[in-house]
């Protein structure tokens, strides 16, 4: 064989590589020309098939071609990769400085959610903790430990959601007292909202309410220290002017047990307006009731006596108020139930 005779070969090679214009036209190329059935590669092959005197120079020429293709085709391919990758990049380009869809309105908290944190912050100002519990509840918590045992008539009072014999939705936040002394020794000021359930429906009445108790033991804890406690609370609610009116009442887990009542922020407290007319938030009585309280009754005690409260060394208050009521007060919503209707009417009202 002659001398140089894989030259044609070389050249139509090199020519095709320069000239490839993709990455896959040289993949196309490098099978044509060094694959397992391109002429170098069966000239190799067969090398053992030539005359001895041949083999070493054919040999010696196809590996330089062979060798000197790959390097063409390795040195193109790169090039070629880094041009594609420019291109990709350059059409996929995203404007990151372009505002993207039109955010979707921020919505904000529900006026009762508002009205809780707004106490919560109140109550935490005042050196109160927050906690909560859980509003699927034994009775020994919801009642008993409340000083309502079996067949006390309180029970009645409430229209109890029973789940199981023992087990109930917790009718108010007050079994949070007995859990927490439970848990704490005196002193303990917290505050606890919550969800609570009661089987009513009206105006003024949803099966399903918010509360937010309060407790306070700690030694000499007096009557004048709830009724600070709540005049502070309700400033801060209702307005630096109001002031409150403690009544006596009845609970069974306070003695003494007292109503409270709001000075009436739509009247300031006269129970009329200006043009002489009756005020329709207190209808005319110039006090608003806004919750129950009282010290805790000695009996409570006795049912977290291992956690240390002696009645002999501690004393403490508790109160209970609702949350939405306080909410439908102070915004003037006319019905409890519209607060749970979810109608966005009536929502959008009370945005933060
Ligand atoms: N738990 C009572 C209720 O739901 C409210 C209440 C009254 C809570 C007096 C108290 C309290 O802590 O001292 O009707």
């Amino acid at each position: 064989m002659p001398e140089g005779r894989f030259e044609d070969l070389r050249s139509e090679a090199e020519t095709a590589i320069a000239s490839a214009a993709s990455t896959d036209e040289l993949e196309g190329l490098r099978v044509r020309f060094l694959g397992r059935k391109a002429a170098l590669t069966q000239a190799l092959r067969s090398i053992g098939e030539l005359p001895p005197e041949e083999r070493g120079s054919v040999g010696k020429e196809a590996n330089e071609v062979k060798r000197e293709l790959e390097s063409l085709l390795a040195e193109r391919t790169e090039r070629l990769e880094a041009e594609e990758l420019d291109t990709r990049l350059a059409e996929d380009r995203i404007d990151v400085t372009l505002p993207g869809e039109p955010p979707p309105p921020v919505g904000h908290l529900h006026l009762v959610s508002q009205t809780r944190r707004e106490m919560e912050d109140i109550f935490i100002g005042l050196g109160f903790d927050v906690v909560e519990g859980p509003e699927v509840e034994f009775d020994y918590y919801n009642f008993t430990s409340l000083n309502i045992p079996a067949g006390h008539p309180a029970r009645t009072l409430m229209d109890t959601f029973y789940l199981a014999d023992q087990v109930l939705l917790r009718t108010h936040t007050s079994p949070m007292q007995t859990r927490s002394m439970e848990r704490q020794e005196p002193p303990i000021y917290i505050v606890i909202p919550g969800r609570v359930y009661r089987r009513d429906s009206d105006a003024t009445h949803t099966p399903m309410f918010h509360q937010l108790e309060g407790l306070a033991v700690d030694e000499e804890i007096t009557l004048a220290d709830l009724q600070g406690v709540l005049l502070e609370f309700a400033r801060a609610m209702f307005g630096a002017e109001r002031e409150i009116r403690l009544r006596s009442g009845y609970f069974p887990f306070t003695e003494p047990s007292v109503e409270v009542d709001v000075s009436c922020f739509r009247c300031d407290g006269k129970g009329y307006l200006h043009d002489g007319s009756r005020c329709p938030l207190c209808k005319g009585s110039a006090w608003i009731e806004i919750l129950g309280s009282g010290m805790v009754d000695p009996n409570v005690y006795g049912f977290v006596a291992d956690s240390g409260y002696d009645p002999e060394k501690v004393q403490g208050f508790a109160f209970g108020m609702g949350i939405d009521r306080i909410a439908l007060l102070k915004h003037g919503v006319p019905d409890l139930r519209m607060l749970f209707e979810n109608d966005l009417r009536l929502l959008e009202q009370f945005g933060a």
